[in-house]
């Protein structure tokens, strides 16, 4: 390593340990070989002639929830001595590349695919720029549609001179859970275990359901999210009343348009939405309307929660998708009803994704 290579490098390591003194904890054994190898990519990052040379190699870090990756890849960042660098999430990404796909197919238009993909890659450099560095946060696929889209979009950004850091739960080989797709998927996993460094964080705790008060401390540069919410049993006036809210009135009844489409709202307040779990996970929603609502309300509340085990499999999906895009933008979060993670239903390749919500879940503060 060079000397400035070197300073990076320790400096990263220092960082680290001032983040999660000042969250006040400290990093975990199991999230040591990740911190050692997020270090050195900073490090490698730090590299004069980098332009000249290939970019360092990406990374792939995973494991159960709560176990710390999203921190460790804000606190990377965060630290990073580099500015064109950015963080996504995958819903947020996916729903800005469909977006981007769609307006260039629509300029080119009727195309055969090859059009396609060249929308495709017009569509990742509008979203990337000139960035150099790129966090994909919890990243998954579950259908065919994502299986193209993903394929196309890791090629283009290891194509690129970008380093890519994604976290996962799934290890590489596991993505695609769903049998009838994997196949599909088959030949993007072996593009990233090819050319990304998979880091496996599995530590025994899932530090978000220990609650050490530490987890929920004090914000450093680094957001700690979703501990905002709450969790109320159906008619729980005081519980509303203790977050400042107040049942909706018959004549609030309104409608939300959300790409173009209405939803039945019980009230839409300054700041706050009001919806039923029917309209807004038993409905057509998409991940990317529930984006466009956790976007628009700081508070959402959803009200008539049944137990998971008592929805239908695309509900549990939607209701996963709407606690992850909440949980991601730090939006309040406030389930009435049912305690949903009760008694899950096992499901069709979902579980990991249902114990994160249940992971997230644990956040909120309940009644
Ligand atoms: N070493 C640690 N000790 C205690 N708490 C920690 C530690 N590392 C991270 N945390 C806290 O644990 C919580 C969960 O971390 P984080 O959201 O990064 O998990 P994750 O691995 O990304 O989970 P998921 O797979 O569900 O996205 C956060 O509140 C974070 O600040
Ligand atoms: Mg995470």
């Amino acid at each position: 390593m060079t000397a400035k290579a070197t300073k990076q490098y320790e400096a990263m390591l220092a960082h680290y340990r001032w983040a999660a003194e000042r969250r006040g904890f400290t990093v975990d054994p199991a999230q040591r070989p990740a911190v050692e190898r997020l270090s050195r990519l900073a490090g490698e990052l730090a590299r004069p002639g980098l332009l000249v040379r290939r970019p360092p190699r990406h990374l792939y870090l995973w494991g159960p929830v709560g176990r710390g990756k999203s921190w460790l890849v804000d606190t990377f960042l965060d630290g990073l001595d580099v500015t064109r660098k950015r963080r996504l999430h995958f819903h947020d990404f996916f729903r800005r590349l469909h977006e981007g796909v769609a307006t260039h197919t629509a300029d080119a238009g009727r195309e055969p695919a090859g059009e396609r993909v060249a929308a495709v890659d017009r569509a990742v450099d509008e979203l990337l720029g000139d960035c150099r560095v790129l966090v994909f946060d919890e990243f998954h696929a579950h259908d065919a549609g994502d299986a193209m889209l993903v394929a196309r979009l890791f090629r283009t950004l290891l194509d690129r001179r970008i380093t890519l850091v994604t976290t996962s739960n799934y290890p590489p080989a596991g993505l695609m859970p769903n049998p009838l797709y994997h196949h599909l998927f088959e030949p993007t996993i072996r593009l990233i275990e090819e050319r990304m460094d998979a880091v496996e964080i599995a530590g025994a705790v899932d530090f978000r359901r220990e609650q050490r008060p530490a987890a929920a401390g004090p914000a450093d540069g680094v957001p700690q999210r979703f501990a905002r919410g709450a969790r109320l049993r159906t008619g729980d006036e005081n519980g509303l009343h203790a977050l400042g809210l107040t049942p909706p009135a018959a004549a609030e009844a309104d409608e939300v348009v959300v790409h173009g489409r209405p939803l039945r709202a019980s009230a839409v307040r300054e700041g706050e939405a009001w919806f039923g779990f029917a309209e807004l996970c038993e409905g057509l929603t998409s991940a990317a309307d529930q984006l466009e609502l956790a976007e628009r309300f700081p508070t959402l509340v959803l009200t008539d929660v049944p137990p998971l085990a008592a929805a239908t499999p695309d509900g549990r999906r939607r209701f996963a998708d709407l606690v992850d895009v909440c949980c991601d933008r730090d939006v309040r979060l406030v389930l009435i009803g049912a305690d949903p993670i009760d008694e899950r239903a096992p499901d069709e390749g979902l579980l990991s994704d249902l114990d994160r919500t249940a992971s997230r879940l644990a956040l909120l503060g309940s009644a």
